[in-house]
């Protein structure tokens, strides 16, 4: 197997390429690409560290060779937020930068799974799933928004507030990876929440980027958590492809839904997404939210697929 990390110099891609070097199959590749000249040295770095994974670290130039025949390719390449910012704010900078990154892929490793981290991740996963479409390789069962950290977010402050281990939960984290497009579906997971605990957990979840976005204070957004996240989704998905099948919420192009893109339980597998999962009976406080998010989706769906066929 061979996963590649692009932006692998930043605050997200070095922790993650550290986790994913410590946990990574023996024998498999990780191969590192940043446009900053300090990427092959973090490959070196990394290199030094005694387990049975291949790490190789590529510059600005050299983005075929990390991408060649890759099975998986995480994209955290891209600005953060700064206080005051909306993930729709870096639109700009980051569309064109995701666009070009899977142009290349799909030249390269036309068959790959694609992770996508750079914000705004409503957006930038329809300029992915166009730019693939556009050079005749699309496969929707390969592509994914990773929204893990929506879930581990979850986990954490419930576990928090009702005495629990963090690592036990797995609540479902459904609809986009922005302010009110973020739903937990806290009705599902077997805990007595009263409606005022519901009320104050869900804004929680829902702005807890903007929690560390401002305790940063101008120094970016979450790095460590998303690191985190983002390795426990690369990892499920090389264990998906090699067979080892589970369920993990991730954000897909879905069919019979409201928007073309959303964020719900899919069961992975050798082929990345074998069934897409229904969201089960929402709360009618879910209901509503869930309602009220569809017109900010759909026009950060339409702003991606526009943006990547202009
Ligand atoms: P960062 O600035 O620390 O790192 C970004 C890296 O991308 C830098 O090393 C930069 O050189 C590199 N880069 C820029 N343009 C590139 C290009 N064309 N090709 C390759 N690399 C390029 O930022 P960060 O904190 O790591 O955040 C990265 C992105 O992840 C941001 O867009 C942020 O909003 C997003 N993010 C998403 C989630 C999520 O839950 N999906 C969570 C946190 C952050
Ligand atoms: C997050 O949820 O932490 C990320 O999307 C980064 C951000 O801008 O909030």
């Amino acid at each position: 197997m061979k996963v590649s990390v692009l932006g692998a110099a930043g605050g997200i891609g070095q922790p993650l390429a550290l986790l994913l070097k410590n946990a990574m199959p023996a024998g498999s590749e990780l191969a590192l690409y940043d446009v900053n000249p300090m990427v092959p040295g973090v490959a070196a770095d990394l290199s030094h560290i005694p387990t049975p994974v291949k790490v190789t670290g590529h510059g600005a130039d050299q983005l075929e060779a990390a991408m060649k025949d890759c099975d998986i390719v995480i994209i955290p390449a891209g600005v953060p937020r700064k206080p005051g910012m909306s993930r729709d704010d870096l639109f700009n900078v980051n569309a064109g930068i995701v666009k070009t990154l899977v142009e290349t892929g799909a030249k390269v490793c036309p068959n790959a799974c694609y992770g996508i981290i750079t914000n705004p991740v409503n957006s930038t996963v329809a300029i992915a799933a166009e730019v693939l479409k556009n050079a005749g390789v699309y496969d929707k069962r390969k592509l994914f928004g990773i929204t893990t950290l929506d879930i581990i977010r979850s986990n954490t402050f419930v576990a928090e507030l009702k005495g629990l281990d963090p690592t036990e939960l797995n609540i479902p984290v459904i609809g986009g990876h922005s302010g009110n497009t973020i739903l937990p579906l806290l009705s599902q997971i077997g805990i007595e929440f009263t409606q005022e605990e519901v009320e104050a957990l869900t804004p929680r979840i829902q702005n807890a980027g903007t929690e560390v976005v401002e305790a940063k204070a101008g120094g970016g957004s979450a790095t460590l958590s998303m690191a985190d996240a983002g390795a426990r989704f690369a990892l499920t998905l090389l264990k998906a492809l090699g067979g080892e099948e589970s369920v993990a919420c991730t954000y897909v192009e879905v069919e019979d839904q409201p928007t073309r893109f959303l964020s719900l339980p899919v069961r992975l597998g050798k082929n990345g997404v074998e069934e897409i999962l229904p969201a089960g009976t929402l709360s009618a406080y879910e209901q509503k939210l869930f309602d009220e998010m569809l017109p900010t989706l759909e026009s950060n769906i339409a702003k991606g697929v526009e943006f990547a066929n202009s």
